[in-house]
C-alpha cells in the first residue's frame, strides 16, 4: 500500500483496514487515534524520565503486590485519559488499576492494558512498553460494562497489540488479518508502516526464560531448557515482555514464563499481558499455549488472574510441549 511520499501512516492504514468493512461504524479507528495518542504521551516521558523527577518508585504497591514506579502511574494516567476523552470505550482493565474503571456507557470497546511493561527497566534505560488489547462488549450498549464484558476468552479480542519505547518507538497490532508494526517518525511526529505483514519464522535459535527460577521449574520445562543449551541456542532475556517478545517475533525464538513451584500459574497477566500476545505471535504464524491448553481458549476468572506461557515459533512451542 502506497500513499503520498510512500508513507502510509497509521491513521491511514486503520482507515483503509476499515473500509474493507463496509458495515464498520469507525468506531475501533477511534479507540485506535486515543491509543496512538495516549503512547506519544507516554513515549515523550519515557524520553525525558532521566531529565526531571519520574524515575523511581511511587510508593505504592498495586493490587498484585507489586512495587509501582512513578512511569507506571503516568502511563496509566495518560491511556485513561487519553481513553475516556475519546468517548469510544466502556470500561478499561488495567494492571495499575485495582478494579474495572467504567467509562462512556453509550461506548461499546472494553479495553484492556499493560501501560507499563517492564517497569524494572525503567531505572537503567532499557526497552519498556505498553501492551493493549480491545474486545466488544457482550451486553447493550447504553449500561454500565459488567463482569461478562470485561472477562472474555482472548479468542474475543477484535484487536490486540503494543508499542515498544526503544531504539525507535514502535506501535505493532492486529485485528486478526497479519500483523503490522509501525515506526513513530519523531519529525513528523507520526506512526509510520515499516513493517507490514509481519511473520514469525518457524524455527528460531533464540530461548527467552528467567533461568535463575531454572530450580523451580517443572521437568518438563528444565528438559526443554536444557535441551536449547544441547543445541547452542541463544539465551535472550531482559525482563521486559513486550522487549523479549519482540526480538523474538522478529528473528525467531520462544518466551517462556511457566509455572513454578511457588507460582503455580506464572506471573504473566492474562487479560493485558499473555492474551494480546498470544493473539499477535498466532497471527504471525507462532503458537501460544499456557503448556496445557492455547492461551486464547484460557476462561478468565478475574481481571489480574495469571496464567504460564510458551509462546514463539511454532516448531520451537512444539518441540517445548513434545518436553512436558
Ligand atoms: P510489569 O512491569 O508490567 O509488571 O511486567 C513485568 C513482567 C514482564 O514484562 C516480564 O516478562 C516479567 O515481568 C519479568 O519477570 P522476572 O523479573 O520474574 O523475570
Ligand atoms: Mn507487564
Ligand atoms: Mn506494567
Amino acid at each position: 500500500m502506497r500513499t503520498r511520499n510512500s508513507v502510509t501512516t497509521l491513521s491511514q492504514f486503520v482507515a483503509n483496514e476499515q473500509a474493507k468493512y463496509p458495515t464498520a461504524t469507525g468506531n475501533l479507528s477511534k479507540i485506535f487515534r486515543d491509543i496512538k495518542f495516549a503512547a506519544k504521551l507516554v513515549n515523550r516521558d519515557v524520553n525525558k524520565a532521566g531529565l526531571v523527577d519520574i524515575i523511581g518508585e511511587h510508593g505504592s504497591t498495586n493490587i498484585q503486590g507489586e512495587e509501582v514506579k512513578k512511569l507506571d502511574v503516568i502511563a496509566n494516567n495518560e491511556f485513561i485519559w487519553s481513553l475516556s476523552a475519546g468517548g469510544d470505550c466502556c470500561a478499561i482493565i488495567s494492571e495499575e488499576e485495582d478494579y474495572v474503571r467504567h467509562l462512556n456507557p453509550d461506548a461499546k470497546y472494553v479495553v484492556a492494558m499493560d501501560p507499563l511493561d517492564g517497569s524494572s527497566n525503567i531505572d537503567v534505560n532499557a526497552a519498556i512498553g505498553t501492551i493493549f488489547s480491545i474486545y466488544k462488549r457482550v451486553t447493550p450498549v447504553g449500561t454500565p460494562a459488567t463482569e461478562e464484558d470485561c472477562l472474555q476468552t482472548g479468542e474475543n479480542q477484535i484487536a490486540a497489540g503494543y508499542v515498544i519505547y526503544g531504539s525507535s518507538t514502535m506501535l505493532v497490532y492486529t485485528t486478526g488479518s497479519g500483523v503490522n508494526g509501525f515506526t513513530l517518525d519523531m519529525s513528523i511526529g507520526d506512526f509510520c508502516l515499516s513493517h507490514p505483514d509481519m511473520k514469525t519464522p518457524e524455527q528460531g535459535k533464540i530461548y527467552s526464560i528467567n533461568e535463575g527460577n531454572f530450580k523451580e521449574f517443572s521437568s518438563g520445562i528444565q528438559k526443554y531448557v536444557d535441551s536449547c543449551k544441547e543445541k547452542r541456542m541463544s539465551a535472550r532475556y531482559i525482563g521486559s515482555m513486550v522487549a523479549d517478545f519482540h526480538r523474538n517475533l522478529i528473528k525467531g525464538g520462544i518466551f517462556m514464563y511457566p509455572a513454578t513451584h511457588s507460582a503455580p500459574k506464572g506471573k504473566l497477566r492474562l487479560m493485558y499481558e499473555c492474551n494480546p500476545m498470544a493473539f499477535l505471535t498466532e497471527q504471525a504464524g507462532g503458537k501460544a499455549t499456557t503448556g496445557d491448553v492455547r492461551i486464547m481458549e484460557v476462561k478468565p476468572n478475574e481481571l489480574h488472574e495469571r496464567v504460564p506461557v510458551i509462546m514463539g515459533s511454532a516448531g520451537m512451542v512444539e518441540e517445548c510441549l513434545s518436553c512436558l
